[in-house]
């Protein structure tokens, strides 16, 4: 790897050169001296803002995705006062040791004085480890700066408190979107008790997920169906509705296997489309399905599907599934992100009840056409054009043949968002 592309960190002690980690660096400046012991080459990063060390930190805490859920995301980074990289770490693992803890660790003594960068508030709490606030504390630090505060109603500020408490200088809310955007899905799960939904579909260019005849397989290229296995593979559940199952008949599996293995769920309100010719109950051994039914669904259905291996969830509805109750039963799962890959019934149904989180579209560079053929998010819509935009972080790359578009979807602006807008007269 070049510099210019990124660098790789080597510890180097007793001659000997450990590999530690390799990042892409576009924000810090590197420089290169040699070290007085061996003589080997030894890098080392120097960030020139409290920014560039927090967007490090944010950069390294995505490293654990799909391995720390339900967790958050954390990644801290310790410089000295010239904001020289001494040592960074991130949560590796659920139920594994914290961020902080992990770079304080690799730190040593060299923690006394130092400043550490927290992507999020240190916990205060005895959980699955002790709390990192008392780690903190104990290492010496000269200052503490902090992405976002903890989400959670009870722990919200106590961490920041007792750091200060014990004389250590404490700063606030460097990054503070970006940080709090890393632990969305935690958020959400803790906030709201529902995992963090991520819809995504296929398209052409002329905006069909389907022809008129329900015809869609293959819209978008090899790479791009590649991308949504590694997507599955790191989610909690992948969610689908009857006239998918019905259409497609899809596994729903990530091929080849993720850091996960998702529950696939079917939104049938009578679960009639679950019959033991399906891919997916031919393929339970690979993972679990959970259909959600309404009232409609009979008693005879639920035994001839719990027959065949599958586990039913009644939704308490007389006509439909009912959408929040099926999440709220995933969020009592512990399901932290869960992906929709359904048709425009159900992608509309989300969209309507405000449930769908962030948006993942393939173009593929192809046309259908027809008024007939299908759109991907059904439903009655909007009524008007919304007068600011809906989705933030709007992400644009290409994927093998087609565009990936990504975006959040947003209701309003949160409240770390509206006080940095009023904080900067926005
Ligand atoms: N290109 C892509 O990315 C992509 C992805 C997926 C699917 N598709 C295409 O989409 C088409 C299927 O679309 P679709 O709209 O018919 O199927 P869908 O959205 O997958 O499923 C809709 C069905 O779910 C059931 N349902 C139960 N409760 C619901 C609720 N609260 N809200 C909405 N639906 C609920 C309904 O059937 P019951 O009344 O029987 O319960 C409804 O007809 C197929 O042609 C498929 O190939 C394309
Ligand atoms: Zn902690």
């Amino acid at each position: 790897m070049s510099d210019e592309e990124g660098l790789v960190l080597e510890r180097v002690s007793e001659g000997r050169s450990e590999f530690v980690h390799s990042y892409n660096v576009n924000c810090s400046i590197n420089k290169t001296s040699k070290c007085s012991g061996c003589l080997s080459t030894q890098r080392f990063l120097m960030f020139s803002s409290d920014i560039d060390v927090m967007q490090r930190a944010i950069r390294i805490a995505r490293t654990g995705v799909g391995l720390v859920e339900p967790n958050p995301m954390v990644g801290a980074v310790i410089v000295d006062a010239e904001r020289n990289l001494i040592a960074e770490g991130y949560h590796q693992k659920f139920g594994e040791a914290h961020a902080e803890i992990n770079a304080i660790r690799l730190a040593g003594k060299a923690t006394r004085s130092a400043d550490l960068f927290v992507t999020l508030e240190p916990c205060s709490h005895f959980g699955k480890t002790p709390p990192c606030a008392e780690a903190v504390i104990a290492a010496g630090f000269r200052r503490v700066v902090v992405g976002c505060q903890d989400p959670a109603p009870h722990g919200a500020g106590q961490g920041i408190e007792r750091i200060r408490n014990a004389g250590i200088l404490v700063e606030v809310g460097v990054c503070e979107v970006d940080a709090r955007r890393l632990i969305a899905p935690f958020e959400t799960l803790m906030i709201k008790q529902r995992p963090w939904v991520h819809a995504k579909w296929a398209m052409t260019l002329d905006g069909r997920v389907a022809t008129s005849t329900r015809h869609s397989q293959w819209i978008s290229c090899e790479q791009s169906r590649a991308w949504v296995h590694q997507l599955r593979g790191r989610v909690d559940a992948v969610i689908t509705g009857a006239g998918t199952v019905r259409a497609d008949d899809p596994l729903l599996t990530a091929r080849p296997a993720g850091l996960r293995t998702a529950l696939r769920v079917v939104i049938d309100s009578t679960g009639e489309s679950v019959t033991a010719d399906r891919k997916l109950v031919k393929t339970i051994s690979q993972g679990a399905v959970l259909v959600c039914v309404s009232r409609r669904c009979t008693e005879a259905s639920r035994s001839r599907m719990r027959e065949l291996g599958v586990q039913v969830f009644e939704t308490n509805s007389e006509d439909a599934v009912d959408l929040g109750e099926v999440l709220q039963e995933l969020g009592r799962r512990r399901c932290t992100n869960v992906m929709l890959e359904a048709g425009p019934c159900l992608l509309g149904a989300f969209f309507e009840r405000e449930l769908i989180d962030e948006v993942h579209a393939f173009v593929a560079p192809k046309l259908i056409g027809g008024a007939m053929a299908l759109s991907p998010v059904g439903g009655e819509g909007l009524p008007a054009i919304p007068s600011t935009a809906n989705l933030s972080a709007f992400r644009v790359q290409p994927c093998g043949d087609d565009f990936l578009l990504e975006a959040d979807v947003c209701r309003g602006l949160s409240q770390a968002e509206t006080r940095i807008t009023e904080q900067h007269g926005i």
